[in-house]
């Protein structure tokens, strides 16, 4: 069985997680889940780094014993991971024993290796980044990343000799180019390597709170050359060789990956400095690090340092933390950094979940439970279905397999999209007044189907969601791997349940938000503009501006995309049409003069635009509650207005 041993940054602890080192772990255990999904083995690993002046800081601050701090902070951290269901197989944090014996081996093969030299350091050091600055990487005397001026030190330090591996490196990347990802990483990591390389400090004298050095105790080992040594230790270097052999010697071998996963402020110290260490260890290198991007809140790097932090257990608290992760996995592109809003996140909330994904678990229960008592029995494959799932499941697989975690996320969703049609055109509601039980049966145990492959390949990025949706239809707790999951079944039955919503609607915010506008906000009527000249411009559009309305009375009328479900004449008139419709979170029934532009049979399964906050009129006794919107040139034939993509029922038209 191949192998994965996969590692996230391990977590500066002087302040709790915010949501964008969250993201960095939800993205590993996405990764994680779906290698297990998929039948591999898998190590995933992440931590905690205490050893920083700043932590050390913190604890002192708090009028703690630093160790006391840290262990303190270890519960913080993993109540977090918890919450946000991270499925880590292990936890390091680099002041237990099994981390110092390996800092320590680490060492002293450096040291046997020639690698290690004593030295004095005179220059700047950032103890926000703990790193040694050069001169020519400040701007104004201040560190680019904190803005604040950094500590001048002059110290005994021991080197290593980094300088020593820029050609071997430079020839690991040529025989190697996955080594860095994603391409954009890997360019600046070349560019860094052709310029050549310096020796650095790996240790600090005068300190009390670090790894003491086996060969000048005086010392303690520098921060980063630390941290980086927790992937080795997790994986038993130093300590367990059985372990050790298992998840690290003997990568490069087929079937063996040691991925690390890290964000692309640090990729420096992955990419150079760790593989570099590595091999003046002896020790082979790992398969991949992948840098992924920032998620960033209105605009910058969400940082505690710069005071702009979303706390991911307020989405949590609100949604439990399916909706977060799918966010964060669908909506930034892997390797490019993404924005965090809270109106964005309800409206993907809504479109994805409430709507698309929601929509369908609840039109599929309810109808087995009306239809057929929540009893499904198996019937032959609709190769309707299963030919376009052949094409997203390999897809589906094949974005995995590049790390490319939106686009795994986005071809889920097009199948969803695929279900809901599916439903939509066949009409299951039309098949249920039929006398032969066969095409319903066929429709609804085929529609199942395609939702329990759809749950299980978001297991992945919701795994409490797509189990509860598993349950919903009827199958045992726990996922079969991939490999048979995927197979469609054409025999066998199911006892579906009905039960609430998964993701309720959340309904639009009374007022729009304009200090976070999601699109350029349209100012409200200006003041007649005048030219540079004093002079009065001719206005843009034929419309006086004191008969336009602003933005905020436009988004008063609730436009929305709808199906149309059933179609029906209504009697005695030769322009009325009665439809029923639905709109998402709920159906409808309205009143549209189209009865002579359209069929009846015409309009079933279409997708349409229409007025969802209008009050209700009666019609010719039926109570209309929405307008649909065509046009009709001169009071001629309507045409309705329709979409090139037909959205989700209940999408937002604005
Ligand atoms: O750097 N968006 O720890 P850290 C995405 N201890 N990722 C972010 C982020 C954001 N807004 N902010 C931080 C350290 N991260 C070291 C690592 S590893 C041997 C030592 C990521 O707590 C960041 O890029 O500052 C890093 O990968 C991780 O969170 C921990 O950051
Ligand atoms: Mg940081």
């Amino acid at each position: 069985m191949s192998r994965v041993y996969l590692t996230t940054a391990i977590d500066y602890v002087n302040n709790r997680p915010h949501l964008g080192t969250a993201y960095e772990k939800i993205a590993a255990d996405v990764i994680a889940r779906y290698h297990r999904l998929v039948g591999r083995d898998v190590r995933f690993v992440m931590g905690n780094d205490e050893h920083s002046q700043n932590v050390f800081k913190r604890a002192k601050e708090q009028g703690m014993d630093p160790l006391a701090y840290c262990d303190r902070m270890e519960g913080e951290f993993r109540e977090v991971w918890a919450r946000l269901d991270v499925s880590f197989d292990d936890f390091i944090r680099t002041t237990e024993s099994r981390h110092k014996v390996a800092v320590q081996e680490m060492v002293q093969r450096s040291l046997a290796a020639g690698d290690i030299y004593e030295g004095v350091y005179e220059g700047w050091y950032c103890v926000s980044c703990e790193e040694f600055k050069p001169e020519k990487g400040l701007i104004d005397g201040q560190c680019p990343v904190h803005r604040t001026t950094p500590d001048w030190i002059k110290e005994k330090n021991y080197f290593f000799k980094l300088s020593k591996y820029r050609d071997a490196l430079l020839a690991h990347y040529a025989a190697h180019p996955d080594f860095v990802a994603p391409d954009s990483r890997r360019n600046e990591m070349l560019r860094l390597l052709e310029g050549g390389l310096d020796d650095i400090s790996v240790s600090r004298a005068g300190q009390a709170w670090g790894i003491p050095l086996p060969n000048d105790p005086g010392s303690v080992v520098y921060v980063w050359y630390d941290a980086l040594i927790n992937y080795a230790a997790a994986a038993g270097f130093g300590a367990d060789d059985a372990l050790f052999d298992r998840w690290w010697a003997q990568t490069g071998e087929s079937g063996r990956t040691v991925l690390h996963l890290v964000g692309k402020d640090i990729t420096r110290f992955h990419c150079v400095v760790w593989p570099a260490m590595l091999l003046s260890a002896g020790l082979p290198l790992p398969t991949q690090i992948f840098g992924h991007g920032w998620v960033l809140f209105k605009g910058e790097k969400m940082s505690k340092s710069l005071g702009t932090v979303v706390d991911p257990l307020a989405a949590v608290e609100k949604f439990g933390p399916d909706p977060l992760r799918l966010y964060l996995t669908k909506e930034i592109v892997f390797g490019n950094d993404g924005d965090f809003s809270w109106d964005r996140f309800e409206e993907k909330y809504n479109a994805d979940l409430a709507n698309n994904l929601g929509n369908l678990v609840s039109r599929l229960t309810s109808m087995a439970g009306r239809y057929r008592q929540g009893r499904l029995v198996a019937t032959a494959a609709d190769p309707v279905l299963t030919e376009a799932f052949g094409g997203v499941a390999t897809e589906w697989q094949a974005a995995h397999e590049r790390l490319a975690l939106d686009e795994a996320c986005a071809a889920v969703f097009r199948w969803i999209d695929r279900l809901n049609e599916y439903i939509a055109v066949s009409a299951p509601w039309h098949l249920a007044k039929d006398a032969d039980p066969a095409p319903l049966d066929r429709v609804l145990w085929n529609a199942a189907e395609g939702l329990r492959l759809a749950a299980v390949m978001l297991s992945p990025v919701i795994p409490a969601s797509a189990r509860e949706i598993l349950r919903r239809l009827g199958e045992g707790a726990a996922i079969e791997t991939w490999h048979t999951a995927r197979v469609w079944r054409t025999s066998g039955d199911r006892q579906v349940t009905v039960k609430d919503a998964l993701w309720p609607r959340l309904e639009p915010k009374k007022e729009t938000d304009v200090t976070e506008p999601t699109r350029p906000a349209t100012p409200t009527a200006p003041a007649t503009p005048t030219t540079p000249e004093g002079t009065v411009a001719i206005p843009a559009s034929q419309w006086p501006l004191d008969t336009r309305i602003s933005i905020e009375d436009f988004l008063k009328i609730d436009l929305r995309v709808a199906k149309v479900l059933e179609a029906e004449k209504v009697p005695n008139s030769k322009k009325l049409m009665k439809l029923k419709i639905d709109l998402g979170s709920e159906q409808r029934t309205l009143v549209a003069g189209i009865a002579e532009s359209y069929e009846a049979e015409q309009l079933v399964g279409r997708t349409v635009a229409i007025v969802a906050n209008l009050k209700p009129a009666k019609l010719m006794g039926i109570e209309s509650n929405g307008m649909i919107l065509a046009a009709s040139a001169d009071g001629g034939k309507a045409t309705l207005v329709a979409f090139e993509e037909a959205p989700a029922p209940g999408t937002r038209i604005k």
